[in-house]
């Protein structure tokens, strides 16, 4: 079943653990943990702390998006027993395998994100290795930005190498989805969305996760 990973980016942090609840108890199935140091994206999130903050506060697993430099020398950090993976970008890692083998070495599943300008080819040799595939649909950084068409035939592309080579991982889309969009990304082949904006910014947080629900 795909499932939907709503982005804290978005949410209000005055009260997040308020807005975590509320996704939890409408049916999310996974936290987006989108963590930003203001190098490889122009802007800043949040770290490692304020994931743990929601760490027995909610079931739900966390699915860390680091968009940083050195990713290696912070893993660790990231790294609960709510931790179902861990996200690094292609173009952060200049020893992609070792990263990749390092996250699993920490017991997490380890995925790999791609930049809208980033080519597929970049990943042949890490394919078998991997457990997730992000396919980037905004330039990241921000949210609430709109969705780039030329992801869905990434996606497309991927779900064809994944079918053709027997791999496993899981492919996930990021940025600029909403209830309009989200069909035809499952129905490239995404099985986890994340989704921001259109969760946390909706005037109804619960009714809006059951709406999206309903169409995965
Ligand atoms: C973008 C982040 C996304 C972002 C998605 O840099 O990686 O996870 O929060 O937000 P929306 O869904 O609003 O595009
Ligand atoms: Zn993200």
């Amino acid at each position: 079943m795909n499932r939907l990973a709503p982005s804290i980016l978005s949410a209000d942090f005055s009260q997040l653990g308020q807005q975590v609840s509320l996704i939890e108890e409408a049916g999310a199935h996974v936290i987006h943990v989108d963590v930003m140091d203001g190098h490889f994206v122009p802007n800043i999130s949040y770290g490692a702390t304020v994931m743990k903050s929601l760490c027995g506060k909610t079931k739900m697993p966390f699915d860390v998006h680091l968009m940083i430099e050195n990713p290696d020398q912070y893993l660790e950090d990231f790294v609960t027993d709510q931790t179902e993976y861990i996200t690094v970008h292609q173009e952060a890692c200049t020893h992609l395998h070792r990263t990749v083998q390092h996250i699993k070495s920490l017991g997490v599943k380890a995925g790999v994100a791609l930049n809208p300008a980033t080519s597929l080819a970049t990943l042949d040799y890490i394919l078998g290795e991997v457990d997730m595939v992000l396919i980037m649909s905004v330039n990241p950084g921000f949210g609430g930005q709109k969705f780039i068409a030329s992801a869905l035939e990434k996606v497309a592309e991927l779900d064809a190498i994944k079918k053709e080579k027997g791999y496993d991982f899981v492919i996930e889309i990021d940025g600029g989805i909403n209830l309009d969009n989200v069909k035809t990304v499952t129905d490239a082949g995404v099985e986890l969305v994340v989704a921001g904006s259109s969760v946390f910014g909706a005037e109804n947080i619960p009714a809006r996760v059951k709406e999206f629900l309903e169409i995965l």
